[in-house]
């Protein structure tokens, strides 16, 4: 299997630019690797102080979002270029956070994932399921309608480089991880979605990742499935100990 494994870190609203370099230093120890991507998505603010931290590591510094406007009057936004400029390729999309609390959705996400691909950003597209979702049965199709919007219009060569992150919203945060079952379940039913919309060569390249109280513990649980190509890491990310998690073999 050619797919590269990715430990993605979430850093979520934590850690201030002075922070972010001293823990950064720490970890180009602990998250040394020559066989597994390491990333870690950092507040817009932290990314400069982050990327000059991890220089001449294997850390790389990706975002947590990014808007869908190249610039102009967009209080707030953060644009493609300024994030290119800062020396970034990664960028979070459509977390369940960003879909909740700041009513982003399929659509803006898709939007989204078009600038990235025109301006040469990779996105890693989150997906995922309420606790009730899982309940009432609709989870795979609740997946396959999210993926659905958030890939419209995106070529095969374009989807290959794309990452998805699926993120069970009841796993996230609470300590409460899918098991590796369920988890490689709504993974592959995933890879089998890319499959129908851009054929099995796309299906087999594009790196489909877990999230949800991902840690060393259980990471080489789930890393070790078919579909699993690695963890986004909200928590476990905020520590030097997310080496364990990059080195989880
Ligand atoms: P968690 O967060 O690892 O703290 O559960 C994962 C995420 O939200 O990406």
């Amino acid at each position: 299997m050619a797919r590269k494994i990715l430990a993605a870190g979430n850093w979520k609203m934590n850690k201030t630019p002075s922070e972010a370099a001293a823990l950064i230093e720490e970890m180009k120890k602990t998250c040394a690797s020559d066989t597994v991507e390491v990333l870690l998505c950092v507040p817009a603010i932290d990314i400069p102080a982050a990327v000059a931290a991890a220089a001449g590591s294997n850390i790389q510094i990706g975002a947590e979002n990014v808007y869908f406007e190249d610039k102009g009057a967009f209080t707030g936004e953060i644009a493609p270029d300024m994030l290119l400029d800062c020396g970034i390729k990664y960028v979070i999309l459509g977390h369940s956070e960003r879909r909740e609390y700041f009513a982003e959705t399929s659509e803006t996400v898709n939007k989204k994932m078009i600038k990235c691909f025109e301006k040469g950003l990779i996105p890693i597209m989150c997906c995922g399921e309420s606790l009730e979702q899982r309940e009432q049965g609709i989870t795979i199709d609740w997946i396959r309608q999210q993926v659905k919007v958030g890939f419209l219009g995106l070529t095969a060569e374009q989807a290959k480089q794309a990452v998805i992150a699926y993120e069970p919203i009841w796993a996230i945060g609470t300590g409460k991880t899918a098991t590796s079952d369920q988890a490689e379940e709504v993974c592959k039913a995933i890879r089998e979605l890319i499959c129908e919309l851009y054929g099995a060569e796309v299906a087999e390249e594009i790196r489909i990742l877990y999230g949800g109280s991902v840690n060393g513990g259980n990471a080489a649980e789930l890393f070790a499935k078919e579909d699993i190509d690695g963890g986004l890491v909200g928590g476990a990310s905020l520590k030097p100990s997310f080496g364990e998690i990059v080195n989880y073999k």
